[in-house]
C-alpha cells in the first residue's frame, strides 16, 4: 500500500483544518491560543487517516504537551500494525505572525516511511538552506562571503543581487554584519525560517537562502521540504545553553558538531509534505473566511512520485445554501 496515495487528500485535510482554526485567532494576540487550536485540529484529523502513525517531531516530551508529543501514536490504525508512517509537525510555524495578522504563518505537516524523518530534540541549530539552483555550491562552515559568492555564481549574477533571509534576533549580529559587508541583501523575518527555506527554493520569489541560527525541527521539516523541491540544507545542533546540551546528550540521537546534510535530516524515500497558509505568504495566502465557508491554500509535495501541488480549497459550511466566495 503506498503511503503517498492513501494519505495525501487526509495531510492536505489536515493542514487546512489546523490553519482554519487558528486563522480563526489571527490578529488576537494570543499565540499561546493560536498555537492550541492548530493541534486540537491538526490532532482530531489525524485520528481519521488510515495508518499506524507515530510522532517523531512535535509539541514537546510526552509530559509537556498533551497532544501530539514526541512518540504519540496517532491515526485510525495506531498500535493494529498497519502502514507505518513517521510524522513531523509544526501545527502553526510563526504562531506569533498569526497572533499579530503578520505574514507568513503556515500549518505543516511532513511524513514518511518509519525512520525517514530524523527525530530531532527541540534545540536550536545553525542552519544554510538553498534551493536547486545553488545546490551543491554551500558548505556551513565556509565563509559568509565564499558562500554568497557561490551562491551568486550558481545564479550567474552579483552577491549584490541576493537575498539572504535571516531570523531578527541578537544571536546573529555578526551573521547580519558579515552579510552586509559581502553586499548582499537581506531579509529579516521575526519568525518562520521553514518558510524561509521554502521560499528559497521557488524561483521568483526573490529569496536565495536562509542563514542563521533556527530550531531543529524546522531544520528537519525544511529538509523534508528541500527534498520534494531538490533544494539543500545543511545544519548542526547548537545547543545555547546547558539545558539544551544535556537533552541533546539525553536523546542520544543526535550528535552535537556534526553536519548533518539534507538527506540525513530526511532520509525517506517516501516523504510527503504539506503546509497550508494560515496569513498571507510568499508562496501560499492565508485563510479567508467568507460568509459560509473558508478558502485555503495548500503547498503539498510527494518525494516518490515527483509531485509539487498547489491546492486550493474551499470548505462549505452549509451545502444547502448558496456559496459566496472570492
Ligand atoms: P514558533 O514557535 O512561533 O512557530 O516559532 C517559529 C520560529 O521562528 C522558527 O521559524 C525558528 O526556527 C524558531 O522559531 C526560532 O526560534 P527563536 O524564536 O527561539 O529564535
Amino acid at each position: 500500500m503506498s503511503l503517498d496515495r492513501t494519505l495525501e487528500q487526509g495531510f492536505i485535510r489536515v493542514t487546512e483544518m489546523a490553519a482554519i482554526a487558528s486563522a480563526q485567532t489571527m490578529g488576537l494576540g494570543q499565540s499561546h491560543r493560536s498555537d492550541q487550536v492548530a493541534v486540537e485540529a491538526m490532532r482530531t484529523e489525524m485520528d481519521n487517516l488510515p495508518m499506524d502513525g507515530r510522532i517523531v517531531i512535535g509539541e514537546g516530551e510526552r509530559d509537556e504537551a498533551p497532544m501530539l508529543y514526541v512518540g504519540e501514536p496517532v491515526g485510525a490504525d495506531k498500535g493494529k500494525g498497519g502502514l507505518g508512517v513517521d510524522i513531523a509537525v509544526d501545527p502553526l510555524e510563526g504562531t506569533n505572525l498569526c497572533a499579530t495578522g503578520a505574514p507568513g504563518a503556515i500549518t505543516v505537516l511532513a511524513a514518511a516511511e518509519r525512520g525517514g524523518l530524523l527525530h530531532a530534540p527541540d534545540i536550536y541549530m545553525e542552519k544554510i538552506m538553498v534551493g536547486p539552483t545553488a545546490k551543491g555550491s554551500i558548505h556551513l562552515d565556509a565563509p559568509v562571503a565564499e558562500n554568497l559568492r557561490n551562491i551568486a555564481d550558481a545564479f550567474q549574477r552579483d552577491v549584490d543581487d541576493l537575498t539572504v533571509v535571516v531570523l531578527n534576533r541578537e544571536r546573529h549580529a555578526q551573521l547580519i554584519a558579515d552579510i552586509r559587508s559581502a553586499g548582499a541583501r537581506i531579509r529579516l523575518i521575526e519568525d518562520g525560517d521553514l518558510s524561509g527555506a521554502i521560499s528559497a527554493a521557488v524561483r521568483g520569489t526573490g529569496i536565495h537562502a536562509v542563514m542563521g541560527i533556527g530550531g531543529a525541527p524546522e531544520g528537519v521539516l525544511s529538509a523534508a521540504a528541500l527534498r520534494c523541491l531538490g533544494g539543500e540544507i545543511q545544519a548542526r545542533f547548537t545547543p545555547l545553553n546547558d539545558a539544551q546540551r544535556k537533552r541533546l546528550d539525553e536523546e542520544g540521537v543526535a550528535e552535537a558538531d556534526r553536519i548533518y546534510t539534507t538527506e540525513e535530516l530526511a532520509p525517506g524515500n517516501e516523504i510527503l509534505f504539506s503546509a497550508t497558509g494560515v496569513t498571507d505568504g510568499e508562496l501560499l495566502r492565508g485563510v479567508r473566511p467568507f460568509r459560509n465557508g473558508t478558502r485555503c491554500s495548500t503547498l503539498f509535495m510527494s518525494l516518490s512520485r515527483g509531485i509539487i501541488r498547489f491546492v486550493d480549497t474551499i470548505h462549505r459550511e452549509d451545502v444547502t445554501t448558496p456559496v459566496h466566495f472570492r
